[in-house]
């Protein structure tokens, strides 16, 4: 090989210093659970709590998370799997009881595993006896609860639009005005300018860590405050559409200026963060859309009193090229304010599945990424087996979000969990019409038992990456250097390449994004860890190497 293809590795920034005050999470591995996809415990066809406990060990032990997001549990109609909630500190009857919830906790904690619960502030079920209060009656003490609005020249307030499709506003005629829904419109807004609001919503949380959660994931986080005004949002003529979020076409049809991100909403998340720190150790995940990385930064707030850990979608929201990867994660890691630390994500409930995004091979790849880089990384369950969407018939659909004319269906990426080849893959025992989702007719194939029994499976991988990330202190929480300049210029935009260094431990890792070979060069010799495409591990590899088509390896460097 050519050296002069080659230039010098050495003139790279560092991102993020080593730090000696480790919270746990940051050490974390967190599973995004899907409860009614999940595991049915009682029969019903629906998954629930009780399938979450018996799947534990599975999440411990044989796939090696420490953490699982549990997805919402609470009293709900289900139109929007449970992110309509109309009581706060049930479990909806579906899932369990508050019983079930607090052995879920003991069972969880006794083998080292936390619980990250779902915190849904911005809005509730119609259901919920609060909006049932506050549309009684336009003098009721709750009308201000939510955000209800005079017409405007007959017609809704203003132009917003919703993430569900149509006007954010709903004319209720018993009461004369309207409502705003940002989502559903069984899913009208909390007022968050109204201090009973927030007490009421401070008490919820005070609820669940009361019973011992460990953390929280905020729903729409960036949603909270809206402009005072309600003013107009500006028209986005050319579409504003995201191809990489499953939104109706309507949301894309305008810049979302006043309808979020209010710049109060700062204050808003430090008042929930310091309820969260009357209970230490417990930690803040927020949802918030994708945006520049300055003002994702901000949302680990001033002095970091904000969020601990705020999504990064851009991630998610980047097309699969290792140049336009690498400057996303330069971004982000030089907007990380000091101190702090990311959490990263390549799969959400809300987006087609990685496996459907990237195909089998890139997944693989995608899985050495989000294991690898220097953030807590947020799996969702099923995309270590490599699952797929999965086309739902209509009759089946539970999404709400498609009932409306041109809305899209969630449910693809949200099918039951295929365990091993019992009937419906031993997601349930009831009949098959009678499942949340329709059950994957491969289920068996691509099932938990059959992929453990082959060494060269999807879940193979992720529970070798995730025993690679435990056993190295500079996987886990180490410093990362991105090598630019590991292929030839040409191939830059094929090859991602950092090295992590904690210590004396010291790991390299090279991404191909590419369906064909790809030459490297490396300044050090070490041994292989993990390869993507079945490179036996414990091989030597010299300072040049010829990555294979998709292959992703980690590579131990020694010392010296
Ligand atoms: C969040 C959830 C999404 C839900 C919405 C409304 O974006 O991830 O699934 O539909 O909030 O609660
Ligand atoms: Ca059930």
């Amino acid at each position: 090989m050519d050296r002069s293809m080659f230039t010098s590795t050495s003139t790279n920034v560092q991102f993020p210093p080593s730090t000696s005050a480790e919270a746990w999470w940051r050490g974390a591995i967190i599973y995004e659970c899907h409860l009614p996809s999940f595991r049915d415990g009682n029969g019903d066809g629906i998954g629930d709590l009780e399938g979450l406990i018996a799947s534990l060990d599975y999440l411990h032990d044989t796939l090696g998370v420490d953490a699982v997001w549990t997805g919402p549990f609470y009293r709900s109609p289900l139109l929007d799997q449970g992110f309509d909630v109309s009581d706060y500190t049930e479990v909806e009857p579906t899932f369990g009881t508050l019983e079930t919830f607090d052995r879920l906790l003991r069972e969880a904690h006794a083998r080292g595993i936390r619980i990250i619960v779902d915190y849904i502030p911005n809005h509730t079920s119609d259901q919920h006896p609060w909006f049932v209060e506050s549309r009684s009656a336009r003098t009721n003490p709750k009308r201000d609860w939510y955000v209800w609005r005079d017409p405007r020249d007959g017609g809704p307030p203003n132009n917003w639009t919703s993430e569900a499709g149509g006007s954010v506003w709903e004319w209720d005629a018993g009461t004369g005005q309207f409502y705003l829904h940002s989502h559903l419109k069984e899913q009208p807004d909390l007022n968050w300018r109204n201090p009973e609001v927030r007490e009421a919503l401070f008490d919820v949380l005070r609820f669940w860590l009361d019973r011992g959660v460990d953390g929280i994931r905020i729903d729409v986080a960036h949603m909270l405050m809206k402009d005072p005004k309600f003013r107009d949002n500006p028209e986005a003529p050319s579409g504003n559409h995201n191809p990489f979020d499953l939104q109706h076409p309507d949301f894309g049809s305008q810049v979302h200026l006043h309808d979020r991100r209010h710049p109060d909403t700062h204050h808003a998340l430090a008042q929930i963060r310091a309820v969260i720190d009357e209970y230490p150790g417990t930690v803040t995940i927020a949802e918030i859309e994708a945006m520049s990385w300055e003002d994702w930064a901000e949302y680990y707030g001033t002095d970091l009193a904000g969020m601990h850990l705020p999504f990064p979608f851009r991630l998610l929201e980047t097309h699969w090229s290792a140049d336009l990867l690498r400057a996303e994660l330069h971004g982000m890691y030089a907007a990380l304010p000091p101190g702090a630390w990311p959490i990263v994500a390549l799969g959400n409930h809300d987006r087609a599945r990685l496996a459907t995004r990237l195909g089998t091979a890139q997944a693989r790849v995608a899985a050495v990424l989000l294991l690898t880089l220097a953030a807590t990384p947020c799996l969702l369950y099923g995309d270590e087996l490599g699952l797929t969407d999965r086309p739902v018939p209509v009759d089946r659909q539970r999404d709400y979000f498609a009932r409306a004319t041109g809305g899209v269906s969630r449910d693809p990426v949200r099918t039951p969990m295929p365990w091993n080849d019992d009937v419906n893959g031993g997601f349930s025992a009831a009949p098959e019409e009678r499942l949340w989702l329709p059950a994957a007719s491969d289920a068996a194939e691509i099932s938990v038992a059959a992929q453990l029994s082959r060494p060269d499976s999807m879940l193979s991988l992720y529970r070798q990456l995730t025993r690679t990330r435990h056993e190295s202190p500079a996987l886990r929480r180490g410093e990362i250097v991105f090598l630019p300049d590991v292929a030839a210029d040409s191939d830059a935009h094929r090859v991602l390449a950092y090295e992590r260094r904690a210590g004396d431990d010291h790991k390299v890792i090279l991404l191909n994004l590419a369906s064909e070979p790809v030459p490297v060069r490396l300044d050090f010799a070490g041994t292989l860890v993990v390869s993507s495409v079945g490179r036996e591990p414990g091989g030597r590899i010299g300072r040049e190497l010829d990555l294979a088509a998709d292959e992703a390896v980690v590579i131990d460097i020694e010392k010296g």
